[in-house]
């Protein structure tokens, strides 16, 4: 294998190291679960993005074959692929982000939360991976059911001493590209144009779009905004039954991931103003976890906004998410405490 693809250690003919092609500074990002469905378009473009210096891929299967793929594209960052339980250490060591996009994804008739029997022990072991590990890291966490496993997460990291508040976020950014979609279709806008906030979680009724708050200021029917939160709150559902047993979005999921993942690596680089909406330890409310806007910097999360005034039709959303969140965390803390 040429360098990249040992899996283990890098034979030393390869001088770039960790270093971006031609000396740039680059971040250094894992993404774990990179040869699945979401995991393959996401390395792909977290290979084109200039901030990424070092681009580590860990998979239980098919690293290899990916890595080698990835690894050809004439962009700075140098690849290296790691394969299986054994290469996990390496795989995350000096890490600065680790995106988590391991685990089942959903077939028609099923909700989020039946992904959590497995999903959740695969997020516990990776978990304990990056606390040992790269313990300063930002996590992006992915993998369903977001509203249980990233309280899985923070359990994890609080039992091993590392736990950051701050640097653990729930992606529920393809919550905000729905929805900047979806509104600018009925406004007849450029999506670009949009910025609809997405808030409380990321599963059914726990999604909530804040359509009062929509940039450019707009204003919409009853039956418009009926239609438009029921889409957004269905979207995941609405690609499941397309791919009609093959899975769940992960096109439009990688492209989400690494708008975020972008964001985060412009915030640890100390850029200015970073707002996005994301699943994080939270004060908002009375629950512990709730998705609002947060401003990334150098540490990660650091400001959690407040929601903002809401219309009497989100008051009762806000109601019902709040109802299903707290289930949701609830049995994301008691697995780790079993
Ligand atoms: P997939 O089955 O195509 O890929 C998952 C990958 O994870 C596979 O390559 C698999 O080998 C790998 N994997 C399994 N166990 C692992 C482990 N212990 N360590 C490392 N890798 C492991 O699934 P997908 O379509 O890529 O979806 C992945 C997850 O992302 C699912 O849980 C899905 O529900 C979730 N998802 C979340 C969002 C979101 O908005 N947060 C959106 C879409 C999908
Ligand atoms: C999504 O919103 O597309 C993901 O959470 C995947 C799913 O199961 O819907």
């Amino acid at each position: 294998y040429p360098p990249n693809l040992q899996m283990e250690e890098s034979s030393g003919l390869s001088r770039a190291n960790c270093r971006a092609k031609g000396g740039a500074p680059g971040f250094k990002v894992a993404i774990l679960g990179a040869a699945g469905g979401i995991g393959q378009p996401l390395a792909m473009l977290m290979k084109m993005n200039p901030l990424v210096s070092a681009l580590h891929l860990y998979d239980v299967v098919n690293a290899p074959g990916v890595t080698a793929d990835i690894s050809h594209m004439d962009t700075g960052a140098v690849v290296r692929g790691f394969l299986g339980q054994p290469q996990l250490e390496n795989a995350l060591t000096g890490m600065d982000l680790v995106i988590i996009p391991a685990g089942v994804p959903r077939k028609p008739g099923m909700t989020r939360d039946d992904l959590f029997n497995i999903n959740a022990g695969i997020v516990r072991t990776l978990c304990e991976g990056i606390a040992k590990c790269c313990p300063n890291a930002i996590v992006n966490l992915i993998s369903n059911p977001v509203n249980s496993t990233v309280p899985i997460a923070a359990e994890v990291f609080k039992k091993a001493g590392t736990y950051d508040p701050k640097r653990l976020l729930g992606v529920t950014m393809l919550d905000v590209v729905r929805a900047n979609t979806f509104v600018a279709e009925v406004l007849g806008l450029d999506p670009r144009e949009v910025d609809v906030p997405v808030v409380g979680g990321h599963s059914g009724v726990t999604i909530l779009p804040l359509l009062s708050q929509v940039k450019p200021p707009c204003s919409f029917t009853p039956q418009e905004t009926e239609y438009l939160t029921n889409r957004i709150q269905n979207g995941g559902t609405e690609v499941v039954e397309a791919k009609a047993g093959a899975g769940s979005a992960t096109l439009s999921m990688a492209y989400a991931a690494v708008k975020f993942a972008d964001a985060c690596l412009r915030g640890l680089r100390g850029d200015a103003g970073i707002v996005e909406c994301a699943f994080v330890a939270s004060q908002v409310t009375e629950l512990p976890f709730f998705a609002s806007k947060v401003r990334l910097g150098r540490t990660g999360a650091e400001e959690v906004y407040q929601l903002g005034p809401l219309n009497e039709y989100e008051r009762i959303g806000l109601e019902k998410a709040k109802k299903e969140l707290a289930v949701s965390i609830q049995k994301g803390i008691s697995f780790t405490r079993k």
